[in-house]
């Protein structure tokens, strides 16, 4: 009998080490380190009974070099995510929380590539469930086989043996190689399936999308050690509560990181969002003190957002400072500099800010337009309606320019803003396209030019 060795893994990074540790010395997480039985080599072998191709050495000019076949998913907005459509022969891994809308975009890709073979397995629904789903986004396809399975070599004996164009599979989480001993969902066979189903996938030049659970508490694994497999990494963000969802990816050999999507769920699904700024901008409060809109770029789309901050008495000793959307010890630092350069005073004051929508951005060229909003909630003071500002707040109080400033002011003219408020130097370049462009060198300025 072979022997048993236990390991212990970390959920989040796949560190593995023979003791237990609370907090991984690969990633630093804590409590994410769980026991498995090892058995890797049994896995292992059973990627090389799958594997069948023997992969010679060829040189540089021997690989052809002809474009990558892609499918149009049908969404213009998923296309340009995930480069220009599906890749033959790639492994693209979608997370996001539960109840995000997941498991109904891959169907209704199912819907649109009609005309191609899809195996739709999934380890989560019933077919039933599954048919209910399909019926609800009028999915009709007699192309589209649907599987409920959870042994992960009968599914890659049914790819083999079938062949279709396309496989989805929902989700990982609940995929399993039986030989493997530990439960479904723990890191080994999440790890150990997405192999599997990968060499399979890449054998037969078939593409396949993977839905990957993401869990703060590390109780099943989350996508991350999957990361580094597959090829396309996307995630699903947003409010559960809002009808906004955020396609974005964070991995893409196949295309830019940069791009997101925009959707809406509705009844009949999910629908894509031509004119995000618009929705964004929809139900802005008018003549309250607080609200500014800025313009953010994300990837090459410029996205005018609603910012809101709220200033209040503390009535702790510690004031509290919440951001949600923007990175709080940014937020932190842009309330130094407001008390430090500019004379705004939060020392006693609770601040919190807002990126309104569900949308997270990471950009420096908000911090205007989030320093407007807490300066405007400050005095209570709402800022015009038709001004958009932004810039990047330096340390010394300084409104530091940002790239593709003239792609942002478009943008605020083509939804009707015709105050804008941007870096000094990026004003001096800029076609104002009947706009009246303010170029501001620091935060006084700014707020006098945005308040009256
Ligand atoms: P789902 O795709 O099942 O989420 P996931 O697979 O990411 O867990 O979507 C679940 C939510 O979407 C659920 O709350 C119901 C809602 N929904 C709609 O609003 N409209 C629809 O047409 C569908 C299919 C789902
Ligand atoms: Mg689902």
């Amino acid at each position: 009998m072979a022997k048993i060795k236990s390991v212990f893994v970390c959920s989040d990074c796949g560190y593995e080490s023979p003791k237990w540790y609370g907090k991984c010395p690969g990633c630093g997480e804590w409590n994410t380190m769980q026991e498995e039985i090892k058995e890797t080599v049994k896995g292992s072998a059973s990627i090389k009974k799958h594997s069948s191709i023997y992969s010679k050495p060829v040189t540089v000019s021997e690989i052809s070099t002809e474009d990558e076949e892609r499918f149009d998913t049908g969404f213009n907005e998923l296309n340009r995510v995930l480069g220009g459509g599906i890749v033959k022969g790639s492994l693209v891994l979608l997370g996001g929380d539960p109840g995000i809308g997941k498991s109904t975009i891959l169907m209704q890709i199912c819907k649109s590539l009609s005309t191609l073979n899809i195996l739709y397995v999934s380890g989560e629904e019933s077919k039933r469930q599954l048919k209910l789903r399909a019926d609800r986004l009028e999915v009709n396809n007699d192309n589209l086989r649907i599987m409920t399975e959870t042994d992960v070599e009968i599914v890659c004996e049914e790819i083999k043996s079938s062949k279709p164009d396309l496989v989805m599979i929902d989700s990982i989480q609940t995929m399993m190689i039986k030989e493997l001993s530990s439960s479904a969902g723990s890191i080994t066979q999440v790890r150990e399936s997405t192999n599997l189903i990968m060499h399979t996938a890449k054998d037969f030049d078939i593409p396949v999308m993977v839905v990957g659970h993401v869990n703060k508490e590390g109780s099943i694994a989350g996508p991350k050690v999957l990361e580094h497999i597959v090829d396309t990494v996307l995630y699903f963000e947003g409010d559960k509560q809002m009808s906004c969802r955020i396609l974005r990816a964070v991995k893409n050999r196949f295309g830019s990181t940069n791009e997101i999507g925009v959707f809406e769920m509705t009844d009949k699904g999910l629908k894509e969002v031509a004119n995000p700024s618009q929705m964004m901008l929809s139900g802005r409060p008018k003549g309250v003190s607080g609200t500014v809109v800025t313009c953010s770029l994300e990837g090459t789309r410029p996205i005018l957002t609603e910012i809101q901050g709220l200033a209040t008495q503390s009535s702790y000793g510690n004031p509290r400072r919440m951001s949600t959307g923007f990175d709080y010890n940014r937020l932190s630092m842009l309330l130094a500099v407001l008390e430090k350069r500019a004379g705004y005073y939060f020392n006693n004051m609770d601040a919190y800010v807002n990126i309104v929508g569900g949308l997270r951005i990471d950009e420096p060229a908000v911090d205007l337009a989030i320093c407007m909003a807490l300066i405007s909630s400050l005095k209570d003071t709402p800022v015009l309606e038709n001004a958009v500002a932004f810039g990047e707040v330096g340390l010394a109080g300084e409104i530091r320019s940002v790239s593709q400033a003239q792609q942002r002011v478009s943008e605020a003219v083509r939804l009707g803003f015709d105050k804008i408020i941007l870096p000094y130097h990026n004003a001096k370049t800029i076609d104002n396209m009947g706009a009246e462009i303010v170029g501001v060198k620091n935060l006084r300025q700014a707020f006098e030019a945005i308040s009256e």
